[in-house]
């Protein structure tokens, strides 16, 4: 039996995780929850809600996942947790699913580890690594950790790597593809690398015409909507989490979407002054080339509105 599935990017930056700094901060909400927070990027990980509230709504209840981990199917949930960060996205989650006895496979993705060795030193503070401690310890020393049972039948790996570089190896085409997403990146503006239209257009391709995948992020901007549907993506509104009004959900079937975008954003998004994707790692406002609005208007989801 092959135990474990090849993570390991062929090319890639060796170096990559010791070159990250290692500046975090943990700063209290005003709702009393503590969150951790990059220095080096000055962003607050889960900065209105915090981390538990901020991932039920978002990753939890958007992506259906206990629904999804009962319905019939054979073989593990499987999870792709992008920006591992301190964790807490892909605790929430596992915590959810522990109720439903299915067995969960776990693809974490992060250039360091770093916040998550922060975080789990002050994990009395953050408050939800409980009942988690071991599968962390294992997690942090040896990369990946198997449970049988408790606290629930798991498979958990993490790929120390630059995502985008990762994504774009052959290995990646051997990774279990993914039921549901939590893409959860630093912003647009800061970390333009990790929302490219290659990138959602190679996760696009990766998963698999009969695993139904849904991807849910906290960005609601036109040109991460505008990105998605060109990579190939069904695209809705995705629910408040106190943080923002409204965010993003993705899937590969129309099925997943309960809110699909439809003619009232298309033209929305026609007049936005930063709807066109950014082809690179590199943070452009620009409005929709005419090419993408082509794209846009022959792409299945506004041909039934
Ligand atoms: C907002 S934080 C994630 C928070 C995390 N999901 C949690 O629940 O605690 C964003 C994460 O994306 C990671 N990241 C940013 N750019 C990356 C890249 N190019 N490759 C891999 N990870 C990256 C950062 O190191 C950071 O940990």
């Amino acid at each position: 039996m092959r135990l474990w599935f090849n993570l390991a990017p062929e090319r890639g930056d060796p170096d990559a995780a010791s070159e990250m700094s290692a500046g975090y901060d943990l700063v209290q909400l005003k709702n009393g929850t503590w969150s951790v927070r990059s220095v080096a990027e000055g962003e607050t990980f889960h900065p209105v809600v915090g981390p538990v509230a901020e991932a039920e709504a978002l990753y939890v209840r958007q992506l259906n996942l206990a629904e999804r981990a009962r319905q019939a199917g054979k073989g593990p949930l499987v999870l792709w947790d992008v920006g591992l960060g301190a964790a807490a996205n892909v605790l929430t989650a596992l915590r959810a699913l522990v109720p439903t006895d299915r067995a969960v496979t776990v693809l974490s993705f992060d250039h360091t580890l770093e916040p998550l060795r922060f975080a789990f030193e002050r994990r009395e503070q953050l408050g939800y690594f409980g009942g988690f401690e071991s599968v962390l310890e294992t997690l942090l020393r040896d990369g990946r950790v198997r449970c049988a049972k408790t606290p629930l039948p798991l498979e958990w790996q993490v790929l120390t790597a630059d995502f985008p570089t990762a994504l774009a190896t052959p290995e990646a085409e051997h990774w279990p593809p993914p039921h549901g997403i939590l893409f959860d990146a630093f912003s647009p503006a800061r970390n333009p690398a990790m929302w490219t239209l290659p990138l959602f257009t190679r996760l696009r391709q990766l998963t698999r015409p009969d695993r139904p995948c849904s991807l849910a992020t906290y960005s609601r901007a036109t040109l991460l909507r505008v990105t998605l549907l060109r990579a190939g993506w069904f695209v809705g509104v995705g629910h408040a989490t106190g943080e923002k009004d409204e965010t993003t959900v993705a899937a590969n079937v129309p099925e997943l979407i309960a809110e699909p975008l439809g003619r009232n954003w298309l033209e929305r998004a026609r007049r936005s002054t930063s709807a066109e994707p950014l082809t690179k790692a590199e943070y452009r406002q620009r409005p929709l080339s005419p090419e993408s609005w082509e794209a846009l208007n022959r792409h299945p989801q506004f041909q039934a509105v």
